[in-house]
């Protein structure tokens, strides 16, 4: 009995460990979403002025940013091994091949994300805080970021 147990577990996880995960893809790609809002919706609209300034709104995405960017490189620990149905953007193989590579990226955006805290004060710095963060945040895209459509 118990020995049918074991077997029947290791088979679950074999099945598991080669199948691909939507539920993963899905959640790794609301993360970057999030993240994604801050940066191209807040401080991108407020810098060209489409949005008007908004310090409680800035210093609101300035916080999502120091809370959650540094949480990249655990939440693409496991290769979903699929894409997002539909999504224009998903995630290279390189990830998971130069996973060490993939997570030095993090470091620089952390970094520009501390240096800027506190200085930004109108559309004239939101600006230059989006052009800089932008830098630092397609330092990894550009090579592990697939454009799919
Ligand atoms: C260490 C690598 C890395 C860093 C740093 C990084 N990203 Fe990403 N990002 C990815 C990967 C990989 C994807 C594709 C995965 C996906 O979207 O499912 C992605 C996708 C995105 C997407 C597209 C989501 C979609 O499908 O529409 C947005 C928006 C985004 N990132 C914003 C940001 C912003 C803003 C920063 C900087 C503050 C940032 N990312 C920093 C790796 C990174």
């Amino acid at each position: 009995m118990k020995k049918a147990v074991v077997v029947a577990g290791a088979l679950l996880l074999g099945s598991s460990a080669v199948m691909a995960d939507q539920k993963l893809a899905v959640e790794q790609d609301n993360f970057m979403r999030s993240i994604g809002k801050a940066v191209y919706v807040t401080m991108l609209k407020m810098g060209k002025g489409d949005l008007p300034y908004d310090q409680a709104a800035v210093d609101a995405a300035m916080a999502q940013l120091e809370a959650d960017v540094p949480k990249i490189p655990t939440l693409f620990k496991d290769n979903p091994k699929e894409q997002v149905v539909n999504a224009t953007y998903g995630s290279s193989e390189k990830i998971w091949q130069n996973k060490a590579d993939f997570d030095s990226k993090v470091p620089d955006v952390i970094k520009t994300v501390a240096d800027l805290k506190g200085k930004i004060k109108d559309q004239a710095s939101v600006k230059m805080a989006f052009e800089a963060i932008n830098k630092s945040c397609n330092g990894c895209h550009e090579t592990y970021r697939l454009k799919l459509k």
